[in-house]
């Protein structure tokens, strides 16, 4: 539960420096979440202030690269995918999320809010104060990822009109850190049973010792404010404990992307106070194609197409399968798991990549979604 059963301070907080992102912040911006400030309510004044007064304090502008870098990695990727077909998102952790009243592909896409109950309810009171329109495809599902079985999450999202045999895309947001490591578990454990072609795109926060000066720094203030606030943080995982956990979970890790390779070089010459740090990173994993049981090993394991996955008139929502060997039985650690100390990492022999140039990262993480013979998956 969160902050005993209050509503989450944090999810105002990550409203707040959004909002703030276009108030404070130069051009161009690396997100635009127009409507943040609307959430904000009665206490919008108040929490913009501290922006525009320390907006250049460490923890105030972490905030902002943090929240605006990891909405626009998570919409962008939305968007290519929904380009496609895909039509259904599953918000995990909404906090005043606010693309299910602003975005016009909100509209063909099914947006499933799952929060913790209490914040839930004071965020759709601040959507009513606020004169915040609530569109149809917008959905509550009031979820506790800690006292809630990986049984709830399903069953409520179905209830709430989800479909299971449709792909997904899932985000979870800045809300990992907060839960031990078993509610994340089963929560994973919920997502891999989603349809094949699914995504899930989770933020998680480095451990101390994986972390520049500048995301130490950071994660000490913003852990004692964060604890102050009731909710504190509770696990980091390397990206190599990340990945250990998405395998045990059947979930295919695609990627992963520390924060300063959620934008280009270029754009992080920036001429306001917005640097990135090394500590949160986004993963993004794919639920693979079922194994039917099989006695041998199909010779191209990744060209497996998924016959439920397929979404959008091309079927450009891939299953791509996971080799047979790997799901089965695990796999020894991440090559280069140490995100900072690694530049560079090809495809590893499991095939994916850890910290590389975004173009060096694309080009091969296309070549591995895109088999010669595949629709060309979204990038
Ligand atoms: C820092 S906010 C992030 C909100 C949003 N994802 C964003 O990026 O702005 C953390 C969110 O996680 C949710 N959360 C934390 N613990 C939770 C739990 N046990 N069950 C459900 N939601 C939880 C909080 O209610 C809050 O909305």
């Amino acid at each position: 539960m969160v902050n005993n059963g209050q509503p989450s301070r944090t999810a105002l907080m990550a409203a707040a420096a959004r909002a703030a992102h276009l108030l404070v912040d130069d051009s161009p911006a690396i997100f635009a979440d127009p409507l943040a400030r609307t959430l904000l309510g009665e206490r919008a004044e108040e929490l913009l202030g501290y922006h525009r007064s320390f907006g250049e304090h460490p923890l105030l502008c972490g905030t902002r690269t943090t929240v605006t870098t990891r909405s626009r990695y998570t919409e962008d990727r939305l968007a290519a995918l929904a380009a496609r077909g895909l039509d259904q998102y599953v918000i995990l952790g909404a906090g005043l999320d606010s693309f299910a009243y602003r975005s016009e592909l909100a509209h063909p896409v099914t947006v499933f809010e799952v929060d913790e109950p209490a914040t839930q309810a004071w965020k759709r009171d601040l959507l009513a104060s606020t004169g915040t329109a609530v569109p149809p495809s917008a959905v509550f599902v009031p979820v506790d990822f800690e006292r809630d079985g990986a049984r709830s999450l399903t069953d409520r999202l179905v209830r709430a009109g989800f479909d299971p045999g449709r792909p997904a895309l899932v985000s979870w947001l800045g809300v990992t850190m907060y839960l031990t490591r078993e509610a994340i578990g089963r929560t994973l454990a919920a997502v891999s049973g989603f349809a094949p072609g699914s995504e899930l795109i989770v933020e998680h926060f480095l451990p101390a010792e994986l972390r520049d000066e500048a995301g130490q720094s950071y994660a000490e203030m913003a852990m004692a404010a964060t604890a102050e606030q009731g909710e504190p943080w509770r696990t980091f995982l390397s990206v190599e404990q990340l990945d250990r956990l998405l395998v045990e979970h059947r979930l295919q890790p695609v990627e992963y992307v520390p924060q300063r390779e959620t934008l280009a070089p270029a754009d992080w010459q920036r001429t306001d106070a917005l640097r990135p740090l090394d500590l949160p990173v986004l993963a993004r994993a794919r639920v693979p194609a079922r194994q039917v049981s099989q006695p041998t090993a199909p010779a191209e394991p990744w060209s497996a197409r998924s016959s439920g996955a397929a979404c959008g008139a091309d079927g450009g929502v891939t299953a791509a399968g996971s080799p047979p060997s790997e799901t089965a039985t695990g796999r020894g650690p991440v090559a280069g798991a140490a995100v900072r100390s690694t530049p560079a990492v090809g495809p590893t022999s499991q095939g994916w990549l850890i910290a590389s140039p975004r173009s060096q990262r694309d080009r091969i993480a296309t070549e591995r979604t895109n088999p010669p013979d595949a629709t060309s998956m979204p990038r």
